[in-house]
């Protein structure tokens, strides 16, 4: 049944408080905006900040709802097609946590892609599950990591039968989306549930022209990053889940044990507000920004020495459809790394980008864009690319890729959790053959960790190690930047 999704019942529930003129003998200390020192204060209109409400009987309990919180948690289900669906204000990042630690314990496998999200890692750790890492695959002019295959995701679960569940990055932060439908139909053949981290899909329900959003593709449970690419604010999310193959109560308690007893309501009015807009205009706003970011797409694509992917590269591996709204700008034609293009566009044409690697940089377009801003962008870039065009050399990092394979996962030997939580002892890199590592050890491009938490460490990683130093390429995660020691389990 459709419910009336013009309504705002959380927001509507908290301005009715305010206007009640209630007199607060209850958090936050700030009593409603009007304790709060100037210096914010003046920012924030006191209008707002008597919005920062507590938990109430006629506000609702997140952790218990039965009210208004309920009634915004309901419509949001009943939007994206979900059994049931959770407002999260701990970002995806408390969405992918709950949804680890419902589908596995500690011991339990879980088949994840190598090139997880850190709060993927850091679900592991926490449940105490025994990471089954599978690759996706790699695009090596872009130095992108695609998604992962369904022949990748079958092979692990034939070698891996007792998995308790898969976990799907779809689509990418790049917006590379795998077939997950197929995916998901193998997994769902060994009777086990596949969760997604939809971060950076919250849209893909308002456009045809966007990849299958993972909840009708029948994934069990999404996390999906509301706060990113639609209107909520900073750290809310949407946890939406389908009955059957998980427990949903457990679910429920996960979500509990990782978010506060107090969450902010502001942010969870956001929310309700978001999926009010979603559901009233999300179709016209969300293919205004398809046609804004195609037009981008199509302007820099003429501009010598940048390249912007798109449908051009469906069909490749790990590349089944693509959400062109994520706007990939390859500018190792100028001569250009990344991190060089961004400091640029940031400090000579106030541009910022939501990221760089060392071959791309990345601009989000969104509801909130214009043509002003599209315009603004392709000009920067046009001229960037004028007054930039130099050549550099990248050809080791090209190597090193076309040389041969990305290493296998090495073997794991204790799960993450036993390696974060044992004694651990920084040794010399070059001498840690056969330790047990205790960190993660990532490169850039294409950002798909080489060692994590719990893995043996052997002379090949060592060696392809430095090779990748040599190289120049950047290195994320472990304590010593340099790589000259390694934290190993003691
Ligand atoms: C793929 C992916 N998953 C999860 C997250 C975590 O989301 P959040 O920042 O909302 O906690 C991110 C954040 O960038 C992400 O890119």
């Amino acid at each position: 049944m459709m419910l009336d999704q013009t309504q705002v019942p959380l927001l509507a529930a908290m301005k009715k408080y305010v206007h009640d003129d209630v007199i607060p003998f209850h958090t936050p200390g700030h009593k409603m905006g009007k304790g709060m020192h100037r210096v914010l204060g003046d920012l924030m209109p006191l209008q707002t900040l008597a919005l920062d409400l507590a938990l109430m009987a006629e506000l609702d309990d997140l952790h218990e709802p039965h009210g208004p919180i309920k009634a915004a948690q309901d419509l949001a289900a009943d939007l994206y097609g979900a059994d049931h669906s959770y407002l999260v204000v701990n970002g995806t990042t408390g969405g992918i946590y709950a949804m680890i630690l419902t589908i596995a314990g500690p011991g339990d496998k879980i088949i994840v892609p190598r090139n997880a999200h850190r709060s993927i890692i850091g679900g592991i750790i926490l449940s105490g599950a025994i990471p089954v890492f599978i690759q996706p695959e790699v695009d090596n002019d872009l130095g992108l990591a695609m998604g992962v295959t369904p022949e990748t995701v079958s092979a692990a679960l034939k070698q891996h039968p007792d998995a308790k569940g898969v976990l799907i990055i779809n689509p990418t932060y790049y917006g590379v989306a795998t077939n997950l439908k197929e995916i998901i139909d193998i997994v769902h053949a060994c009777n086990i549930p596949v969760v997604v981290d939809e971060a950076h899909g919250p849209h893909l329900k308002f456009s045809d022209r966007l990849p299958i959003q993972a909840l009708d593709a029948g994934a069990d449970i999404v996390a999906q990053s509301t706060h990113k690419i639609i209107g909520a604010l900073t750290q809310c999310s949407l946890v939406h889940c389908r009955e059957g193959r998980i427990r949903v109560p457990r679910l429920k308690a996960m979500l509990q044990l990782v978010q506060s007893t107090s969450p902010n309501y502001i942010l969870m009015a956001s929310l309700d507000v978001a999926r009010m807009q979603m559901a009233t205009q999300g179709r016209e706003l969300i293919e205004k920004a398809v046609d804004l970011a195609n037009k981008a797409r199509q302007e820099i694509n003429k501009i010598p020495g940048l390249y912007c992917f798109g449908e051009e590269k469906l069909g490749n591996p790990g590349v089944c459809s693509m959400d062109p709204t994520k706007v990939t700008v390859t500018v190792k034609g100028l001569g250009l790394k990344g991190a060089e293009a961004e400091r640029i566009l940031r400090h000579q044409y106030k541009i910022q980008v939501e990221l760089s690697d060392v071959y791309n940089i990345l601009f989000l377009i969104t509801l909130g864009d214009s043509e002003r801003e599209v315009d603004a962008l392709v000009a920067a870039l046009r001229d960037m690319a004028a007054t930039h065009h130099g050549t550099r050399d990248f050809s080791a990092i090209r190597e090193i890729y076309t040389a041969g394979k990305y290493p296998e996962p090495p073997e794991q030997v204790i799960s993450p959790r036993d390696a974060l939580f044992g004694n651990t002892c920084m040794v010399p890199f070059t001498d840690a053959a056969g330790m047990i590592c205790a960190e993660i050890v990532t490169f850039y491009p294409p950002g798909i960790p080489i060692l994590c938490p719990g893995e043996r460490i052997t002379q090949e990683i060592i060696d392809y190690c430095h090779a990748l130093q040599n190289a120049d390429m950047h290195i994320s995660g472990p304590e010593d930047y340099l790589l000259k020691t390694i934290k190993v389990v003691d």
